[in-house]
């Protein structure tokens, strides 16, 4: 789409850097949980980890409606082929991969038979408990594709402002 903004609005912003700061926790907190034993302890950070993964599921829908119907600052000009192309890339599979990671989470739970509390709403189905372990192999998956793409999305700010010279961090941040 041909414009002329230069910056994200305060809105994308804001969203971009909450699902920032609660991935920064939540991923050491999956990997926290599951080697722990049962005990109540355990039971409180299962309850936080569902907790901050439906928010991530409600801001990523949140992200995309508002996207859908905005405009996007415009990728800078390719400094090589195709680097707006991969730019692109990495932020439909980031988009993907957080909307995989909540959806599996989610489905392991509700295939387990366990009540959900989905903040406006509390969702039960019947359980099926081969199903439950199908999700929890795409979460365990969709966590390690999201590790790898986050790290590629910093390495492309780090290489935008290291070897092309351009800040584009301020588009994100001012
Ligand atoms: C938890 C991790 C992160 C996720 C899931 C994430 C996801 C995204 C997504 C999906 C976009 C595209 C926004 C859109 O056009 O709709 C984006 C843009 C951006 N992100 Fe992140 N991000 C993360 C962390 C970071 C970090 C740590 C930095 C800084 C080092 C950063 C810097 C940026 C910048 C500068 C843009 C704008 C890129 C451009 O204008 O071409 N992000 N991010
Ligand atoms: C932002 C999204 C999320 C991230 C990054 C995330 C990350 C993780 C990680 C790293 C693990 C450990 C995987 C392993 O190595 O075995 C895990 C486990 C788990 N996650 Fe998530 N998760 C997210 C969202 C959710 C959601 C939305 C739910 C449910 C509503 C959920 C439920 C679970 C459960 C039940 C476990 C396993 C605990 C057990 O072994 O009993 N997660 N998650």
């Amino acid at each position: 789409m041909d414009n002329n903004i230069e910056q994200y609005s305060w809105f994308s912003k804001f969203f971009h850097w909450i699902t920032f700061l609660i991935l920064i926790v939540q991923i050491p907190l999956g990997f926290i949980l599951v080697r722990m034993e049962f005990s109540d302890l355990r039971i409180t950070i299962e309850n936080l980890h569902v907790v901050a993964g439906i928010t991530v599921f409600y801001v990523t829908l949140i992200r995309l409606i508002f996207k859908f119907f905005s405009q996007s600052p415009k990728l800078l000009p390719n400094a090589f082929v195709g680097q707006k192309l991969i730019a692109k890339l990495n932020h439909v599979a980031l988009y993907v991969a957080l909307l995989t990671i909540t959806t599996s989470g989610i489905l392991k739970k509700l295939f387990n038979g366990e009540k959900l509390n989905f903040f406006f709403f509390k969702l039960k189905i019947n359980d099926n408990f081969d199903l439950a372990d199908q999700f929890y192999t795409v979460h365990i998956v969709s966590n390690y594709t999201l590790i790898i793409l986050i790290s590629l999305h910093i390495l492309a700010v780090l290489f935008h402002q290291i070897f092309l010279k351009e800040n584009i961090l301020k588009r994100m941040i001012k």
